[in-house]
């Protein structure tokens, strides 16, 4: 039923990840460079980000339609948002606040950065499609196996070790040591950036455990 919405989210994660990676290679001056699609891809990710919400509010109100809530309701929003409250959070974060910093606060600086925040989504397809397979009952097959080693390794290069490594390319355009990068940059930077990486450290704790799970299981208990 909802991979339509699954593909739709792959496509989009897909050209995300593709434009970063231009603007990225395009940006040699990781400070100074501009590159056009770092402004205009942002207007792919507003609409997209709004109609992913959407869509985890249906996806919730499905599941939940046949227990207690039978129609649309102020208290079915309400149940939505208590549940994926960390989710609707970010991508709040992401349309409220990074938003206007990356059309208009930042100014000319920083292209290369908004690039490398679009490479994020490289992991996403394969979630997706973990996702499809366990709607499939796919789960115990080898696809599924594979999939969930490369989100694992997806996730954990394009959501934890992008912050080092912008941090990295930031210190070494001016010359500094990594570790003066963080004192070097304007307070709220830092702040944008935990922001950011924080729920994505909660999300990486728990694939580990779904995959210490997935492949921990030994033979025998498979039935279960
Ligand atoms: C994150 O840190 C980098 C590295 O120094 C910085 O240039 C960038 O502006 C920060 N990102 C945000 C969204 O503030």
């Amino acid at each position: 039923l909802f991979v339509n919405f699954r593909v739709v989210s792959s496509v989009q994660a897909m050209m995300a990840t593709v434009s970063g990676i231009i603007v990225v290679l395009n940006c040699k001056d990781v400070v100074h460079d501009r590159y056009w699609l770092a402004v205009e891809y942002v207007w792919v990710v507003v609409p997209y980000m709004i109609y992913d919400v959407y869509v985890m509010y249906l996806c919730h109100w499905h599941k939940s339609k046949d227990t207690s809530e039978k129609k649309h309701s102020l208290a079915s929003v309400r149940s939505f948002l208590e549940k994926d409250r960390l989710m609707v959070t970010h991508h709040l974060f992401i349309l409220i606040v990074l938003t206007p910093v990356a059309q208009y606060l930042r100014g000319e600086l920083g292209d290369f950065f908004v690039g490398c925040i679009f490479v994020a989504e490289l992991s996403t397809p394969f979630v997706s499609l973990g996702k499809i397979l366990m709607q499939l009952k796919m789960q115990d097959t080898l696809l599924h196996k594979v999939n969930g080693i490369l989100i694992l390794v997806t996730f954990f290069l394009c959501r934890i070790l992008l912050f080092p490594f912008m941090y990295g390319a930031y210190a070494r355009q001016v010359g500094i040591p990594l570790y003066m990068a963080p004192f070097h940059i304007p307070v709220h930077c830092n702040v944008a950036n935990a922001s950011l990486i924080a729920p994505q450290l909660y999300w990486f704790v728990l694939i580990c455990k779904k995959a210490v799970r997935l492949y921990g299981r030994s033979p025998a208990d498979k039935n279960r």
